[in-house]
């Protein structure tokens, strides 16, 4: 007898987690496989949660969060974007930005709505849209890995409750400009729909892209539902801290709904990241990575474009390279993967992982391998291609 509910059965487990047990014990396997940074945590931030323990920081919080760590998310808006949000009210602290996108979903989707996703996006989305009981709608991307405004606007009913926004991407690396963006915002305002913009990777910005953010542009705020994070930004996801800004409206009802899940967020790293987040310290260090990730894009980038049949679009931001395998002898994705998983003991993501646009492509992670590895994976594909 099956004690499985029957929301779970539609739930495919993540095959990038497979991917990555399979990877283990391999002999001289080197993963693109997962998003994780591998630069060490800046020290300060780690000091700081020692002292945060020591001095007893260790009850419940909030459940919105520590008012020093609200208030410090609620200034770094004012200084990067000159956005109001209010630090009592328009601000959560949640465990990772994965707990806010479902808690989100969650407080807004019934049974049967409409939700927006980009064909393809960050594989949680479905899954979580999934165990709504929403309907997920994929939209397609144009050349440029953008959303393609023209289509997403055929697919607009009026069932469509919300759309799901992801700039920096993961996969696709993209960064869409500000007109473009208003254009969606224009259209979910038109339709009144809610909107979830993920912005997990905004400091992961490469050449002369910029970040829009989205609460930022006319329309937006009152139906905005910011997902950020510590993970990718502090190099540390180990430590689950994610956060969200939006009005106090939009903000009160997913409050109700992580009281009853989590309660609040773990109360050390709170404390520590309220010391740490806004110190020319913790600046200097979201430059340096910056800079690390952008020469690491540089040499995966360039040299996947160097291999026969691969086309890849040059990342604007995140932390990865999504390239067009079509034109290789292994022209399918899950063949492609698996065929130079073998060959090469390199661990790449099907590009259907993501979405079912997917079977052209594959993902490439630079965020948890260095530049030598990088080359080093260059050439050991480039003598199979
Ligand atoms: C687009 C996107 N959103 C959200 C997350 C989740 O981050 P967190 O560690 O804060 O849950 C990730 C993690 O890879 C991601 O790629």
């Amino acid at each position: 007898m099956s004690f499985v509910s029957e929301k779970m059965k539609i739930v495919k487990p993540s095959g990038i987690r497979e991917l990555f047990s399979k990877a283990q014990g391999v002999k001289n396997v080197i993963s693109l496989g997962i998003g994780t940074p591998d630069i060490k945590a800046p020290i300060e931030l780690k000091e700081a949660l020692r002292q945060a323990v020591s001095n007893d920081h260790n009850s419940y919080s909030q459940t919105s969060g520590e008012e020093g760590l609200r208030e410090a998310i609620a200034t770094k808006y004012k200084q990067d974007y000159g956005v109001d949000y209010s630090s009592s009210d328009g601000v959560i602290v949640t465990c990772g930005g994965c707990e806010l996108i479902y808690i989100a979903l969650q407080t807004y989707i019934n049974q049967g709505d409409e939700v927006l996703l980009q064909n393809p996006s960050f594989l949680t989305y479905l899954r979580q849209i999934s165990l709504t009981g929403g309907k997920p709608i994929w939209m397609p991307s144009d050349e440029n890995l953008e959303i393609d405004i023209e289509k997403m606007k055929n697919l607009i009913t009026d069932k469509s409750k919300a759309i799901i926004l992801n700039f920096p991407s993961n996969p696709t690396g993209t960064v869409m400009k500000k007109e473009k963006l208003q254009a969606i915002v224009d259209l979910a305002v038109d339709h009144n729909l809610l909107i979830i913009s993920d912005e997990v990777y905004e400091y992961i910005v490469f050449d002369d892209h910029k970040h829009v953010h989205v609460g930022s542009l006319n329309g937006a705020y009152e139906r905005t539902i910011t997902v950020n994070s510590f993970s990718k930004t502090f190099c540390i996801p180990g430590w689950r801290m994610g956060y969200g800004v939006s009005s106090p409206e939009l903000l009160k009802h997913i409050l109700v709904y992580h009281s009853f899940v989590v309660a609040n967020a773990t109360t050390p790293t709170q404390v520590a990241l309220a010391q740490y987040m806004n110190t020319p310290e913790s600046k200097n260090f979201i430059e340096k990575t910056r800079m690390e990730f952008q020469k690491r894009r540089n040499i995966l980038a360039e040299g996947l474009n160097s291999l026969a049949g691969i086309n890849c679009l040059k990342p604007e931001g995140s932390l990865y390279c999504y390239p067009n395998i079509s034109e290789t002898k292994y022209p399918n994705d899950i063949d492609f993967s698996q065929k130079i998983f073998e060959e090469t003991q390199v661990v790449l993501v099907p590009g259907t992982e993501f979405g079912p646009s997917g079977t052209t492509n594959v993902r490439a992670s630079f965020g948890s391998a260095d530049k030598s590895t990088l080359k080093e994976v260059v050439d050991r594909l480039s003598k199979v291609l």
